[in-house]
C-alpha cells in the first residue's frame, strides 16, 4: 500500500489476524494491531507524514544520535529518510524468520547525509509479526568505512494507553537515571513501580532485558523485551509540553507513553567492517510476565 505521500507501506498480517505495517518513511512501524483489530500503538491525531519530517507514533528510530546532544538534528536523521525494502539480506539465525511474516529494510547514507555525519554504514531493519502476535525488531549497522565511528540508537516506542495516571512501568526500580529536564543530571530511582503524574523525560541506565507496561484499566501489560540496548528511555510531556508540540493534540499525552529500548549514555563503537546489533521484542500479554532477567 501507499502513505499519503505515494511512499511505499507494507502489511504484515498473522494468520489469527493482528497486523502491523511498516513505512518506507523513517523505516517506521506505524500501526500494530491484536488479533482484536486493537490498536497497541499510538499515533497523534495531528502527525505530519510529510518527509522530512518524522511521524509522531508508532516506532520511530532514533539514529546515529539520540537526543539533540550532538552535532546532528534532534534524534538524527534515519527517521526523517526514505527507506528501501532489502529483497535478500545477509543471513539472520533461522529463529529470526521461522513461523513469522516479515520485511527487510535498508538505509545507506546519502551524500548530503554524509556531510553532516561523514560515516558511510548499511543498516539493515527487519520488521517481523510471529504467530502469537509479537512485534520484533533487529537493527544491524555496519561500519562501512575506513575508520572507527561511535553513534547512540533508539527505538523511540509510542504506547497506545487507557489513562497515563492508572499506568505503571516495572523493571526501572532503583536504576539510576538521567533527567533530560534537568540537563541530564544523574539521579537514582527511589519508589516502587513508575507512576506518571506529571512531565517525564528520562533515561534509565543498564536496564534490564524485560520491563513491563501495566495498563490497568484495559487489563492490559506490554512487555518489552530487548537485546543490544542497555538504556530505557521514558517519555511523557504531559500538559504543557503537549500544547507546544505542533503535531501532538493537547490531551493526547494522556493516551500515550514512550518507553524506547536505547544505547545512549555508552554511544556504540565500530570499527571498520563491524556490525551491531539491536533487537526490540514487544507482546501483549492479560497480565504482567517477565522471564528472565
Ligand atoms: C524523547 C526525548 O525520546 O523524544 C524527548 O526524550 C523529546 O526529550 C521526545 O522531546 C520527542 O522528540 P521529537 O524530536 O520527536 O519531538
Amino acid at each position: 500500500t501507499k502513505d499519503w505521500n505515494g511512499i511505499d507501506q507494507i502489511v504484515l498480517r498473522n494468520p489469527q489476524g493482528a497486523c502491523a505495517r511498516v513505512s518506507l518513511h523513517g523505516g517506521q512501524v506505524s500501526s500494530w494491531r491484536n488479533d482484536r483489530g486493537e490498536e497497541l500503538l499510538f499515533t497523534s491525531s495531528k502527525a505530519i507524514f510529510k518527509p522530512p519530517k518524522a511521524i509522531r507514533g508508532g516506532i520511530p528510530i532514533c539514529f546515529p544520535q539520540f537526543g539533540n546532544c550532538g552535532s546532528l538534528e534532534q534524534h538524527g536523521f534515519a527517521r526523517n529518510k526514505v527507506w528501501s525494502v532489502e529483497d535478500d539480506p545477509p543471513p539472520l539465525h533461522p529463529n529470526d524468520s521461522h513461523g513469522k511474516s516479515f520485511i527487510d529494510l535498508l538505509l545507506k547514507p546519502s551524500e548530503d547525509d554524509m556531510k553532516c555525519w561523514p560515516h558511510s554504514f548499511e543498516f539493515r531493519l527487519r520488521v517481523s509479526l510471529s504467530s502469537d502476535g509479537n512485534l520484533s525488531l533487529i537493527s544491524r549497522i555496519r561500519n562501512i568505512n575506513g575508520k572507527p565511528y561511535s553513534f547512540s540508537f533508539a527505538y523511540h516506542t509510542y504506547f497506545s494507553v487507557s489513562d497515563i495516571s492508572e499506568v505503571r512501568i516495572e523493571g526501572l526500580e532503583t536504576l539510576d537515571y538521567l533527567d533530560n529536564l534537568c540537563q541530564r543530571e544523574r539521579f537514582t530511582e527511589q519508589g516502587d513501580a513508575l507512576t506518571f503524574e506529571s512531565e517525564v523525560d528520562r533515561i534509565y541506565l543498564s536496564s534490564p532485558n524485560c520491563i513491563a507496561i501495566l495498563d490497568h484499566e484495559r487489563k492490559r501489560t506490554y512487555v518489552i523485551r530487548k537485546e543490544g540496548l542497555p538504556d530505557m528511555v521514558v517519555w511523557n510531556p504531559w500538559e504543557k509540553k503537549s500544547k507546544a508540540m505542533v503535531d501532538f493534540g493537547d490531551d493526547e499525552y494522556k493516551r500515550m507513553l514512550c518507553v524506547d529500548a536505547a544505547a545512549i549514555e555508552k554511544p556504540i563503537t565500530l570499527k571498520p567492517g563491524e556490525e551491531w546489533t539491536g533487537r526490540l521484542e514487544l507482546a501483549v500479554v492479560p497480565s504482567t510476565f517477565c522471564s528472565d532477567d
